[in-house]
């Protein structure tokens, strides 16, 4: 047997899960005016985006001292390129609430020297104090960030190669397949098992499986969130779709 601290709330559609995600996200944020904040990309987190846009325009949420640290990007895309991660970060929150740019990280996909950067990313997350809360979404294989099934539990911020399964997936982003990019640079397993606080995210019926692996299998590298199960703050926000496959009564 092994002890599960991962908790579960299934939301009634995207539009609720994006709400109750947002709303920790805002009170974490008051809190701390100060949170680091890991981020990630994804058409799951945007309803998240959207909400927490409407309540620094609507209720005065104010990112002013929030720190950013995003997940991933891939290698070889410019910030410029409108299927990089840096362009979508901007494109769909950082440019319509009052974060300061310069607290804004995201790994350089066009990086001269991945391996160095790498580790400037680490120490940078390390002296602005770690993360305080982590945005996770969840590939259909169990990948995080771009931790493909088989990264290793303790991995760090590193060049990986992205798996057939994910390549597929995120197609749908590209013209044709042969577009998507073969590697990303992305923080390890055991960058994101250091936040404090975790909130994965997970919606729609091409989740179900990796979510009912995520949270009744074992924890194992073969489906990387499941090693969240040994994280002591984590949360999974699954809409009913992608909770569909669970057995157990939570
Ligand atoms: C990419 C990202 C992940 C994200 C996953 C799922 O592979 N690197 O961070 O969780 O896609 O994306 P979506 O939310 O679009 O299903």
């Amino acid at each position: 047997m092994w002890v599960v601290y991962l908790r579960l709330i299934v939301a009634d559609d995207y539009d609720d899960m994006s709400r109750k995600a947002a709303s920790i996200v805002a009170e974490e944020v008051r809190k701390n005016k100060k949170l680091v904040l890991g981020l990630a990309t994804g058409s799951t987190p945007l309803g998240l985006y959207r909400e927490l846009i409407r309540m620094h325009k609507e209720e005065g949420l104010d990112f002013s001292q929030v720190k950013i640290f995003n997940l991933d990007e891939y290698v070889g895309l410019a910030p410029t390129h409108d299927q990089s991660y840096n362009y979508f970060m901007f494109h769909n929150f950082f440019n319509h609430i009052n974060i300061d740019k310069k607290d804004v990280h995201i790994p350089d996909g066009k990086s001269k020297d991945p391996e160095a950067f790498c580790r400037d990313y680490e120490r940078m997350i390390d002296e602005a104090g770690g993360i305080g809360l982590q945005i996770l979404g969840i590939g259909s294989n169990g990948h995080i960030a771009f931790n493909e099934p088989g990264s290793p539990a303790d991995s760090k911020t590193r060049v990986v190669t992205l798996s057939a399964q994910t390549i597929k997936d995120n197609a749908r982003f590209f013209r044709d397949q042969n577009e998507v990019p073969k590697k990303s640079i992305s923080m390890g397993i055991g960058t994101i098992m250091k936040a404090r606080m975790i909130i994965l995210l997970a919606s729609g019926k091409n989740k179900a499986d990796a979510i009912a692996k995520t949270l009744e299998g074992p924890p194992t590298v073969n489906v990387p969130a499941s090693l969240l199960q040994k994280h002591k703050d984590a949360i999974i926000i699954a809409d009913k779709e992608a909770a569909s496959k669970l057995t157990g009564k939570y």
